[in-house]
């Protein structure tokens, strides 16, 4: 997610710095920045200066303190695990301007316990994007309890310079669209492991039945079945029963098949297309 929106940031003129402890996802996200921008320049999308100008405005850090040093915005989307992200909010609060916004990417944990754990928790929100973000027009704006007004007003005009539309909620695990689809991820999988259906005609069901983009474990497969099964995990320990994880989405994780990011999740995936027929089977489960 922090490719996407990195690119997001950069190409509506932002300077950006992209961190990560990880430095081969930092030498992955500049490349596959570079690729977005190059596809949009190809297909006339994109214009070549504004292009170059938006690589030019994007560095990448290894580093909180030494990223986030002065920055008016921090954007969160480190992994979905609340010590992690606490841990990194307060580093970046320490060196950030004191004005500065502190959003969080979290799909479903709790924005007023990440807040707690900063000095001012007025200027910190949920700003919560959807995968792909140069594609997905949304983004979920979350109150805490501290969140402020101006914080929120602040937030909208960010998204706006990023040509998305806001809405704006009020926090509740899982928001309102990690609820809804973590809901259907995990009722798919328990289909899924009873051998109601085949993963394709599961997904073709609510392709064409619903009219939905995509498929629920095709979704599942983007979105990565670790933070899936966290979020559930989150879900069924704050609203209960309903959304106790499937226990196929804990074999998976397992045997680390998360999904798109690795090649191979409910389906294999070959330069990034995904592999005709390569659907999780019964005799599999
Ligand atoms: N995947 C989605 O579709 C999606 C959609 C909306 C929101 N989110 C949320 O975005 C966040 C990230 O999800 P993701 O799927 O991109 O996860 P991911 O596991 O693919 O990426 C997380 C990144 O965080 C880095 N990281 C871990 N600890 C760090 C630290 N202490 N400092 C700096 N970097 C650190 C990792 O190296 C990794 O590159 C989660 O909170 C998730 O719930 C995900």
């Amino acid at each position: 997610m922090g490719v996407g929106i990195a690119h997001a940031f950069a190409s509506s003129g932002h300077e950006v710095r992209l961190i990560d402890v990880s430095a081969e996802q930092l030498a992955k996200a500049e490349k596959t920045i570079a690729e977005i921008l190059a596809d949009g320049v190809r297909l006339g999308k994109v214009d070549e200066t504004a292009a170059a100008a938006a690589l030019a405005g994007l560095t990448v850090s290894q580093s909180v303190t030494d990223g986030a040093a002065g920055a008016d915005l921090l954007v969160e989307t480190v992994s979905e695990n609340l010590a992690i992200k606490i841990d990194v909010v307060r580093q970046a609060e320490a060196v950030m301007a004191t004005t500065g916004l502190i959003a969080t990417n979290t799909s479903a944990l709790s924005v007023t316990e990440i807040a707690a754990a900063c000095q001012d928790p007025t200027r910190v929100i949920g700003m919560h994007f959807f995968n792909p973000v140069q594609k997905m027009k949304l983004i979920e704006l979350v109150r805490g309890l501290a969140t402020t007004d101006e914080a929120v007003a602040l937030c909208r005009d960010y998204v706006a310079q990023l040509g998305k539309t806001a809405i704006v909620v009020n926090e509740t695990p899982g928001l309102t669209t990690s609820r809804m689809s973590a809901m259907a991820g995990n009722e798919a999988m328990w289909m899924l492991q009873e051998g109601a259906a085949t993963a394709e005609d599961i997904d073709t069901a609510l392709r064409l039945g619903f009219n939905h983009p995509m498929g629920p474990l095709e979704l599942g497969d983007l979105t990565g079945w670790d933070t899936r099964l966290s979020v559930l995990h989150y879900l069924h320990s704050t609203l209960g029963d309903k959304f106790r994880p499937c226990p196929l989405i804990t074999k998976m994780v397992k045997a680390g098949r998360y999904g798109r990011k690795v090649g191979w999740g409910v389906y294999k995936y070959e330069n990034g297309a995904k592999v005709p027929g390569s659907g999780l089977r019964g005799s599999q489960l």
